[in-house]
């Protein structure tokens, strides 16, 4: 069977979401997917950029990522989302790579496929969960299936988010346990959507 195409589309201005998204990709790689990781276009002010050096470096660092196109949405049997929480809600460049998307919507090249989601915030109650369900509202209106993490593995009851792989970015960069549950959503994501891809071909 034809491996499962897989979006890894994120965006992340000091790293954080970015370890995940990278975490992510050698998951759905080890479950056999072709997987694309894509980055959503910086649409801040130079001098918002400028101000902070994390943000300066981290956007040098991953110059060589690829921008996210429509074509990797409509390419994709399987979609990661990765973003930072922005006052509980996801990034607004995220936002604009997916208003981008109307189009592909309006004709049906959204439905059924696979989508999953993944976040960071400063602190602990920060509104994770929050920004993972709003992305979820789009899910909805293209006609997705969300396929979140649960509790269906043992990382999970140590990584604590059902709804999407999760960091709290005040702690530092994200540690093995978050990785480890973003590999594992990923492997899931991928398992499923090798499924639906075998179910539909049959
Ligand atoms: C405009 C703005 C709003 C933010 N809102 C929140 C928030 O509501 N809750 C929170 O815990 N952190 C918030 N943060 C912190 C970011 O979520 C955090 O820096 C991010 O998750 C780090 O991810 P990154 O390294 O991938 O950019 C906000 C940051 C900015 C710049």
């Amino acid at each position: 069977m034809e491996p499962v195409n897989t979006a890894i589309i994120y965006y992340s201005a000091t790293g954080t979401v970015h370890a995940l998204a990278q975490a992510a990709a050698e998951g759905a790689e080890k479950a056999g997917a072709r997987v694309r990781l894509r980055r959503a276009a910086e649409t801040a002010p130079p001098e918002a950029i400028s101000a902070r050096p994390e943000w300066t470096r981290h956007r040098q660092e991953t110059a060589d990522v690829a921008e996210a196109s429509l074509d990797d949405l409509a390419w994709a049997d399987a979609v990661l989302f990765g973003t930072p929480t922005r006052f509980g809600n996801p990034a607004s460049q995220l936002r604009a790579f997916i208003d981008t998307t109307g189009g592909l919507w309006f004709h049906g090249k959204l439905a059924d496929k696979v989508y999953s989601a993944f976040t960071a915030s400063n602190t602990a109650h920060g509104g994770q969960e929050s920004t993972l369900l709003a992305l979820g509202n789009t899910f909805y209106h293209w006609g997705g299936i969300i396929v979140p993490p649960g509790y269906t593995d043992p990382v999970q009851f140590q990584s604590g988010n059902p709804y999407g792989t999760s960091h709290v970015a005040g702690d530092g960069p994200p540690g093995e346990v978050a990785l480890q549950a973003a590999r594992h959503q990923a492997r899931r994501v991928v398992d499923t959507a090798a499924a639906l891809k075998a179910g539909r071909a049959a």
